[in-house]
């Protein structure tokens, strides 16, 4: 079992990142250790030069997302955890595949569609193969299991024909020199809404704060934030059914649930009937229980620079040494010689 998986390190990390990515790292963490596999989680900070960026910030908000990753549990010790900047193997691998990746293949991705807009011309290279290098980033590594949302699957699987061209196309059927991942996209991941419009996802770039929770709010400003979430004046339903149409509910059930690892069915369950004067205080008690000692260990953390570094440093050696093997073949399969 190869664990693989980045986070881009733009932007305060929220409810929303930890409920759908984080915590599914820290299970797949333990899982591979449990297996004697392998867990490499890294901050994607070469994607993050695709858009436009502020240099000063990068290695900023690249430090404040490892303080959140180990205070959410992933274990440096049990994980391999990195930047990409340090581990130029990721940037060798990318040129190496941009031989076999295709302009159709690329042009075809909804998240370029979306990224670009109408102003495909005026974009960088990097955003069109950002894909490219995400594939680099997992199969660098031989990747089984590579933890992602729903949004980046279509980017695997662009990853799994890139792996299966070069391996066609450079290897032979009983030596190829890369694995097809797979994405891992577990059932549990939340899918978590925004509290001020139930049809949106949680999302950083949402100009309100009251629209996200912060992994970093203080626990009156969480409360605060459930208090004026939106919602609609019935009482919860008895029954999941009872939630179609009704997003800011589902929302909010949707929350409780995977705060407590339980069902939406389980929730309502025990809450139905309520209304929302009675719902909303008892989900900003169980969000502070769960967020508070996350919260904490972030805070004690992040102004701990030279452990950071430290990790990070750490983290970067392992992953040049786990990655030497794929990236050496890749090369000699291509013909290159390097000294
Ligand atoms: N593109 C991913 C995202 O925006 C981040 C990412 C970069 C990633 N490289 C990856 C995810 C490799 C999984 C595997 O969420």
């Amino acid at each position: 079992m190869i664990v693989v998986s980045g986070i881009q390190p733009t932007g305060k990390p929220h409810l929303g990142n930890y409920l759908g990515a984080i915590r599914n790292y820290v299970k797949l963490q333990d899982e591979a250790v449990a297996q004697d596999g392998t867990c490499l989680i890294f901050l994607a900070d070469l994607h993050a030069i695709s858009l436009p960026h502020d240099p000063k910030e990068l290695y900023d908000s690249t430090l404040e997302m490892v303080a959140t990753l180990v205070a959410c549990g992933l274990d440096p010790n049990k994980t391999v955890l990195f930047n990409q900047a340090q581990v130029p193997a990721h940037a060798e691998l990318q040129w190496l595949l941009n031989g076999t990746a295709r302009m159709g293949w690329l042009n075809r991705m909804t998240q370029w569609k979306d990224k670009a807009g109408k102003n495909r011309e005026g974009q960088s290279v990097a955003l069109f193969s950002y894909p490219v290098l995400q594939a680099a980033d997992v199969l660098l590594y031989q990747a089984t299991h590579v933890p992602v949302g729903e949004d980046q699957k279509q980017h695997l699987e662009l990853a799994r024909d890139i792996a299966q061209k070069f391996n066609n196309d450079f290897a032979s059927e009983e030596a190829p020199v890369f694995t097809l991942p797979d994405p891992y996209i577990p059932e549990t991941a939340a899918r978590i809404m925004s509290l001020r419009d139930g049809t949106k996802k949680m999302s950083k770039s949402d100009p309100s704060d009251m629209s996200r929770i912060s992994l970093t709010d203080d626990a009156d400003t969480m409360a605060q934030k459930v208090k004026k979430a939106k919602t609609d004046p019935e009482p919860l339903p008895s029954e999941v059914e009872g939630l179609a149409e009704r997003p800011e509910a589902l929302n909010l059930v949707t929350i409780y649930a995977a705060l407590a690892e339980t069902s939406a069915e389980a929730v309502l369950t025990e809450h139905g009937g309520a209304g929302f004067g009675q719902f909303k205080p008892a989900l900003a008690e169980l969000m502070v229980s769960v967020l508070s000692p996350i919260r904490d260990r972030f805070v004690d953390l992040k102004d701990d620079r030279e452990q950071l570094d430290a990790i990070l440093a750490r983290g970067a050696a392992q992953a040049r040494e786990l990655g030497t093997p794929t990236l050496d073949a890749a090369y000699k399969a291509l013909g290159l010689v390097r000294g």
